[in-house]
């Protein structure tokens, strides 16, 4: 068994780049097998920044191989731009280091339209939705009507079905939502020289190529999108994205089974953040908040937006460890609660006068639980350039353990920085 599955434990931008990009100099293979450019990875490599949605994190390695499996839905345009600035900055010189999957949904410009749309309809009530176009690719995949990454490469047949989608689109554009239609002629137009850049990278059976590296016991990371929050089925409906965003979507999107998976590493951050609307029981509306996105640089990768702050939730993380069947955990920025008085962490909610411990999954629930807290002792110490658990104050050490102990799981790795040396490896991941 040499499969890790890398996922994010609560509403998405744990950190998840960083880990893997640590985590990826050890393997052989990391593999994005779900959602799309709605997620966004700030890497600081070497005072360098790079921000990847649709690239694997494991490309900044020469050596490691990066897949985009069947359930990504890839929006051509943005991963091109991508590849072309990873190529500037000397990055992916070789276009065997990335596979795309021939079964990935395509993303194109009237799902953007759409959901822009279906978003502005909803008004107060929207989603906050990142406009990518996600969940109109996803509909479309289930309807089965889903142009594929594969049909770019079947010119006889692509302009057939890029139609046949956009009837309907244009039909909903026009209609419901009043808005201008889409020109399938300079859809078309758009692809031609996308389809050309991305030739190099196309592979028909990414599954394959999993399967056969975790036979041969190659170390292969699977590397989530979004978090763990914002899953389809699990997450706090309808506040959350179109894919399954838990680690069996890495078997599903990947097409494999479970027999190869060692390890479910749990990317959490030392406090809570979300984007976009929906229940966050422990979100502080206050000063507290700000300074916490303040000196988190809590600003969406994706759409620049401020995240909305709040404290560690336990109760959402043991749910979380659960429905993922999370084995490690890897505690991200804890330098941002450096200065923090008091750093409180809650264990319980209160749901209708009642103490509760189980996260609640009916919708609606959550919005009406309050938050019932522990507090700890914070610390004033700057612990950005802590090399090893023995350099941290006491105060964050026990704020470490407490949230291990809580949460009966193994806390692996600590963060406190966003270079790759800012890490604190309490165990190392791959053997
Ligand atoms: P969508 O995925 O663009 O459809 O957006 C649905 C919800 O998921 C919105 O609340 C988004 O803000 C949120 N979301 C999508 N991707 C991410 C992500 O990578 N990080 C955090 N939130 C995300």
């Amino acid at each position: 068994m040499s499969g890790t599955i890398v996922v994010g434990s609560q509403w998405g931008d744990e950190g998840k780049g960083k880990v893997v990009d640590v985590f990826s100099a050890k393997a052989d293979l990391v593999v994005r097998y779900q959602g799309g450019a709605n997620a966004g990875h700030t890497l600081q490599v070497d005072g360098k920044q790079t921000i990847l949605h649709l690239v694997p994190s494991g490309v900044l390695h020469e050596s490691t191989k990066c897949v985009i499996a069947a359930g990504v839905v890839l929006d051509v345009a943005t991963i091109a731009q991508e590849i072309r600035a990873l190529k500037t900055n000397g990055l992916l010189q070789n276009p065997t280091q990335l596979l795309i999957s021939d079964s990935c949904t395509l993303i194109l410009p009237y799902h953007k339209r759409l959901d822009a749309a279906r978003e502005k309809a909803l008004g107060n009530e929207k989603i906050g939705t990142t406009g990518k176009g996600i969940g109109p690719a996803y509909e479309e995949r289930a309807s089965r009507k889903a142009v594929l990454f594969g049909d770019l490469f079947q010119p006889d047949s692509l302009r057939e079905k890029i139609e046949a989608s956009i009837k309907e689109k244009n039909f909903l554009l026009e209609n419901y939502y009043k808005e201008e239609p889409i020109n399938v002629d300079s859809v078309m137009e758009e692809l031609k020289p996308l389809t050309d850049e991305l030739a190099p990278y196309r592979c028909k059976d990414t599954s394959l190529i999993v399967h056969k590296a975790l036979k041969v016991k190659k170390k292969v990371l699977f590397e989530g999108a979004q978090g763990s929050l914002l899953d389809l089925l699990h997450g706090t409906y309808p506040f959350v994205t179109s894919s399954s965003t838990i680690a069996g979507s890495a078997l599903v999107g990947t097409g494999i089974g479970p027999g190869g998976i060692e390890k479910v590493v749990a990317i959490t951050k030392a406090y809570t953040t979300r984007v976009g609307s929906g229940p966050f029981p422990t979100e502080l509306d206050d000063e507290l908040g700000a300074k916490l996105r303040d000196v988190g640089k809590e600003y969406g990768a994706t759409t620049g937006r401020e995240r909305r702050c709040g404290w560690l939730d336990l109760v959402a993380l043991k749910y979380a460890i659960r429905v993922n069947g999370i084995t490690n955990i890897a505690l991200m920025k804890l330098d941002v609660l450096s200065g923090f008085e008091k750093i409180k962490v809650c264990h319980a909610y209160e749901l209708d006068g009642e103490t509760i411990t189980e996260y609640p999954v009916t919708p609606g629930d959550l919005a009406r639980c309050k938050p019932l807290y522990k507090e700890l002792v914070g610390w004033s110490e700057d612990i950005t350039g802590a090399v090893d658990m023995k350099d941290l104050p006491i105060q964050a050490t026990d704020y470490i353990q407490f949230v291990g102990n809580e949460l009966a799981t193994p806390i692996d790795v600590v963060s406190v920085g966003p270079g790759r040396k800012q890490t604190l490896w309490l165990k190392p991941l791959f053997a």
